[in-house]
Parts: structure tokens; C-alpha cells; sequence
């Protein structure tokens, strides 16, 4: 039996009560959290989305909410009207914020009940996740989820006042468009009054900025949705939301800063935080080159060390036809990690395979000397070795021979993995970098042609674009990445914005030039209609709240996210359509998996 709220109206939110509200008569409405029955005295800690107030039903009280309250179950929908009172001497809650009073209801009011639940709300008890999603709004009522909101929305709206007090203008554009280039598979939508012909949903609103840009309103920004259909990970959706940023007239070093203070703004007021400026720059060589990676974790150092001359021409065959093919020994030094197993010395091997290495060579320091499967083979250079990578008793190093950029990404993987389990990444640091000085394109040897690093519209360095007709993997592009605590939270370049040069990176991409028409008529007809130079971002927000909020999984930051498989279990979506809406979208779906 539920009541109607009537002329009620809510005075306080429960987590804002406090000890100089006692005496005042306060109405409340939330949720029943918990419900405990002390023979005589019924307690209910009503919660709303600031917090819990302790509510006591006292019989002594009269007006039958003590009856009333008996049949109240955990996530009914109450309205109370009580008195705050100091809670007795000793009784006190210091773990809770409104810990210090409680609040003697008179009146009571069931505004809806609800089923026993099919998880309790807890931020202390693991829910299987599937659970979680299919019943997501149950899962958002946990406090700390809600928090997680309520600092996106502060990022949000820190980017926006930042960006409208820099001239910039929101602008929103198209999602039923065509196919945006950011190499991954597009969604498409079937065109009804357009029979065969299909939207796509945008990767990102790429070439729609740049048009903004040719239109002369300079600076532009919008958050955004952004679809891509590719393989989904904890740091990666189906959609996603994306701050999308570009600007005209400026260049990289120009951009960078107004971008800078944008990231400064949202850690001031998200985390309280004042980040240093300008932000570190490190260029995409030395990224791999000393971490492996070209987004690195730069809260703690651990570099990787080139040990290939120690090698060359020496016992350990293996390592010594590496460098002698032209390739590289690299060496990562884990300090306090020399104690494992010989079975979890063993186990980094197979991981080191399914990284893509041939092999891993590990050496345990020990105080006496050193332990390794190839010892006898490091005789003559141990020392010298243990020299380069500064190592000592205790430290584990790894060693893997192979082509600069294969060795050192698998030993960036473990650089990561072990730092991470050998307590050498600060809990609460936070390091932002540019990476910058990409290479323009990079080669694919199963296609046999060059793909873009970022995308075709980004510049290659003015000094590069003669290399575009004779060596096009050693130009430079203008881009940029900004790397948090080892994640890509954002990533943009300054553009092409002559026709000329859009088509010449076009035909080094394999891109011949009735193709480059069809697909990208629109921008190369605007590059002739005067187009300012330009630059933008985009940075990543379910990515960039989620490491503010710590969280390990943007999916704890989005409101509706979908599971690995790319499905909602709470809709059901993706799900089968009727015959009848397929039959006017044109489409015939047939079994390709038989
Ligand atoms: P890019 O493809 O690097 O650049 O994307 C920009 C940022 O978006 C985030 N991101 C994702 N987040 C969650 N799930 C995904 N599937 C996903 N994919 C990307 C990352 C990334 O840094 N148009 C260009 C930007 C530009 O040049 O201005 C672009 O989209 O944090």
C-alpha cells in the first residue's frame, strides 16, 4: 500500500544534515538503504544522492509510522517528517558524514515499494558484472558510481566554461553521415528513401571541424558521440564520447598551450590539483625507444637500456646474430623483483611469447652473483652489463634480442606489468606528456602500402614533404598525442589545408585520385575555397574521467555501457528487427557464418 505525496515537500537532502540542525523539523525523501529492527525502536537509513540520514520510528512517537514502517523493505521510496536530534552519547557513527544526528520521524509516507533486489546497493560487495548492467539503474544508485557522474559532469562543465572563455563556439554535426577515416570498422545505418545506400555513424567529426574551419568560425568544440565497431577493452567502447577541438591560425606550438590550460583547468577544479606548465614533450623515437610504448607511464622511470653492443661479436649466439642482423638487445631492470620462482621466471617467458617475442632471457641478481637459464653465457660481460642497467642485489633484469621496435615493445609491456606489481607506480600520481614528432605513416606489410599514424588530413613537417615522393616513412607528421599515466587521453595534428598536398598524401596512401574524389570530394573541393591552416584535439572524457575518478574500466564512467561483446543486457541490444522493418529498409539478411 503506498501513499501519494500530497503537499510534501522535501526541506533538506539527508546527506547535508548535521549537528546544528538538531531541534529543526526536517522532510526527507530517498530510498530505504537499510532497515533494522531493535524489538521496540525500527531504524531506516534513508539515502538520497548526498548521502544517509539515520531515521528512528520510535512506538512513543504516535502518529503510526512506527506500524507503517514495519512492512518497509530495503529500496522502498520514502518520505519522512521528523526532528533532528544529536544521536545518544556513544552512539555516534564517526564513518558516517551525517553520523552525528538521526532524525525522529512522526510521519511517514510509502511512495513506491520494490521487489527484493537481485543485488544489494553496496560499494563494498562485487556484483558479477553482467548483473550490474542488466540491471544498470540499480547499479547507479551505488554511491560511488554516482560520484563518478557527478565529476564527469564537473570535467564537463570545466572544459566548457575554459572553452567559452576562450572564444570557442559548440557546435554540433551530423551522426548519419559518411565514413570518417580513423581506421576502425564503420557502423552503418540503411537509408530508407534511399534504397542500398547507407549512413555511417562518425568515428569522430574529423573532417566536419575542418569544414567549420573553412567556414571561418576559428575556434570550435563540441562533446560529443563517436562510433567505432572495434574490438572493446577496458579502455575502448563501441561509442564513446570524445571533447572534439579545432582551431585555425595557430600553430602546434601555438595550440598546445591554449590546450594545456584547458587539462590545467579540469585538474584544478576536478582534483584541486595544480599541474605544472608547460607539460613535458617527448618525442615518438625516444617513447619507444626508452619505454617501449608510444603512450608512456612516465609516474615512475624504469627505462629500457640498449645493451646490443655488450653482445656483438660475443658467446651468447643468439643475441650476437641479433645485433650482427642489425638488430638489438634491450634490457629492463625491475628493481626488488629478483625473488621470484623459477616457475614465474619461467611463465615471464611464455608471456614474452605471447607478446610477440621470440624469446626472453632473465637474469635474478643475487648478492653472490647471478642466476639465468644463458649464465654461463654472460660470464665475460656480467659485469659490465650489470654496470650499464645500474642493477644490484634483488633487482630482476629481462633481456630480448630482436628489431628496435619489437624488442622494445615487449619489454615496455613487462616495463608496465611489473612496475605495477613490484610497487614501483605511485598510487596517486599523475603525470601528463606530449608525445609528439610521429612518424607521418608507417608501413603495412600485409596491405603493402603505407597507412597513415593518425590520419590522411594531418601535415607532415613543411621540411619533410619532399620525402613524400621519395622516402614518405621518414617525414614527420605534425601531431601530437597527450599521454596520462600511460593512457592516450587525447590526439590530434595540425592539418592539411592545401588541396595540393591532401592529394599527394592521398596517392602515397594508395588512395588513386578517383577514389580520393568519391570518398573525400567534399574536403578537397573546400581546400580550394580558401581554407585557413588549422589544428585540433580530440581527447578521450569516459577515458580522461576515468583515471581522475581511478577507475580501472571506462565502463564505470559511462552511464549505459556495453559489455565486451557489444551488447546491452539490460535492452537487449543489439537485437533481431521484424521482417516488415527490414523490408523497407531494403535489406535481406542472409547467413554468412554457413
Ligand atoms: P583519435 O582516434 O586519436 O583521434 O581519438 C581521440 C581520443 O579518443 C579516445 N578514443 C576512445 N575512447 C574510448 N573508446 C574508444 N573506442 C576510443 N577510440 C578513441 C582516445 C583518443 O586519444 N579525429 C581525431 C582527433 C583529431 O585529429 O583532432 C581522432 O578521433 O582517448
Amino acid at each position: 500500500m503506498t501513499d501519494v505525496l500530497g503537499d510534501w515537500k522535501r526541506s533538506h537532502a539527508c546527506g547535508e544534515l548535521a549537528a546544528g540542525h538538531a531541534g529543526q523539523t526536517v522532510t526527507l525523501m530517498g530510498w530505504a538503504h537499510r532497515r533494522r529492527d531493535h524489538g521496540g525502536l525500527i531504524f531506516v537509513d534513508l539515502r538520497d544522492r548526498t548521502g544517509l540520514a539515520q531515521c528512528v520510528f520510535d512506538p512513543a512517537t504516535g502518529g503510526g509510522a512506527h506500524i507503517r514502517v514495519q512492512d518497509v523493505r530495503n529500496e522502498f521510496v520514502l518520505a519522512v517528517v521528523g526532528e533532528v536530534a544529536r544521536r545518544p552519547a556513544g552512539t555516534e557513527n564517526p564513518k558516517l558524514p551525517t553520523g552525528q544526528i538521526e532524525v525522529h520521524v512522526r510521519e511517514l509516507r510509502v511512495l513506491n515499494e520494490s521487489r527484493p533486489l537481485p543485488f544489494q546497493i553496496d560499494d563494498e560487495r562485487e556484483v558479477d558484472e553482467l548483473l550490474r548492467l542488466q540491471y544498470r539503474y540499480l547499479d547507479l544508485r551505488r554511491p560511488s558510481l554516482y560520484r563518478n557522474f557527478a565529476m564527469r559532469d564537473q570535467v564537463c562543465r570545466a572544459v566548457r566554461d575554459y572553452l567559452h572563455g576562450h572564444g570557442f563556439l559548440e557546435v554540433e554535426t551530423p551522426i548519419l553521415t559518411r565514413s570518417t577515416p580513423e581506421g576502425a570498422r564503420d557502423f552503418l545505418v540503411p537509408s530508407r528513401l534511399n534504397p542500398g545506400a547507407f549512413y555511417a555513424l562518425p568515428q569522430s567529426p574529423q573532417l566536419f571541424k575542418q569544414l567549420l574551419m573553412v567556414a571561418g568560425f576559428e575556434r570550435y568544440y563540441q562533446i560529443v558521440r563517436c562510433f567505432r565497431d572495434e574490438d572493446q577493452r577496458k579502455d575502448r567502447q563501441l561509442e564513446f564520447t570524445q571533447i572534439d577541438i579545432e582551431t585555425s591560425f595557430l600553430d602546434r606550438d601555438d595550440f598546445l598551450p591554449v590546450i594545456e590550460g584547458m587539462v590545467a583547468e579540469v585538474f584544478r577544479r576536478v582534483k584541486g590539483v595544480e599541474v605544472a606548465r608547460p607539460f613535458p614533450r617527448i618525442s615518438y623515437t625516444e617513447a619507444m625507444d626508452r619505454y617501449g610504448s608510444d603512450k608512456p607511464d612516465l609516474r615512475f622511470g624504469l627505462p629500457l637500456v640498449d645493451v646490443s653492443d655488450l653482445f656483438r661479436g660475443g658467446d651468447f649466439q643468439a643475441f650476437a646474430q641479433v645485433v650482427a642482423g642489425g638488430g638489438v638487445v634491450k634490457a629492463l631492470r625491475i628493481p626488488g623483483a629478483g625473488g621470484l620462482s623459477r616457475k614465474d621466471a619461467d611463465d615471464l617467458v611464455t608471456t614474452a611469447k605471447s607478446f610477440g617475442a621470440k624469446g626472453l632471457v632473465w637474469i635474478k641478481v643475487a648478492a653472490d652473483g647471478i642466476q639465468s637459464p644463458v649464465a654461463k653465457f654472460l660470464e665475460g660481460i656480467r659485469q659490465a652489463l650489470l654496470t650499464r642497467v645500474d642493477a644490484g642485489a634483488g633487482d630482476l633484469l629481462l633481456l630480448v634480442g630482436d628489431a628496435p621496435q619489437a624488442a622494445a615493445t615487449v619489454l615496455g609491456r613487462f616495463r608496465v606489468d611489473l612496475a605495477q606489481k613490484h610497487g614501483h607506480v605511485p598510487s596517486d600520481g599523475l603525470s601528463l606528456a606530449w608525445v609528439v614528432d610521429f612518424p607521418l605513416v608507417e608501413w603495412d606489410d600485409e596491405a603493402h602500402r603505407w597507412n597513415s599514424m593518425h590520419h590522411p588530413f594531418t601535415a607532415p613537417r613543411d621540411e619533410d614533404v619532399g620525402l613524400l615522393a621519395t622516402d614518405p616513412g621518414r617525414a614527420q607528421a605534425k601531431a601530437y598525442d597527450l599521454v596520462l599515466n600511460g593512457q592516450e587521453i587525447g590526439g590530434g595534428s595540425i592539418r592539411i589545408h592545401r588541396q595540393d598536398l591532401q592529394q599527394r598524401v592521398f596517392e602515397m596512401l594508395g588512395i588513386a585520385k578517383d577514389e580520393a574524389r568519391a570518398k573525400f570530394g567534399f574536403l578537397l573541393d573546400a581546400l580550394e575555397f580558401g581554407a585557413p591552416p588549422m589544428g585540433g584535439i580530440a581527447f578521450g572524457l569516459d577515458r580522461l574521467v576515468a583515471i581522475l575518478a581511478g577507475e580501472d574500466s571506462i565502463r564505470e564512467v559511462i552511464a549505459f555501457p556495453k559489455t565486451q561483446k557489444g551488447t546491452d543486457p539490460m535492452t537487449e541490444a543489439p537485437a533481431p528487427v521484424t521482417a516488415v522493418q527490414l523490408r523497407e529498409l531494403h535489406i535481406h539478411v542472409v547467413d554468412s557464418t554457413r
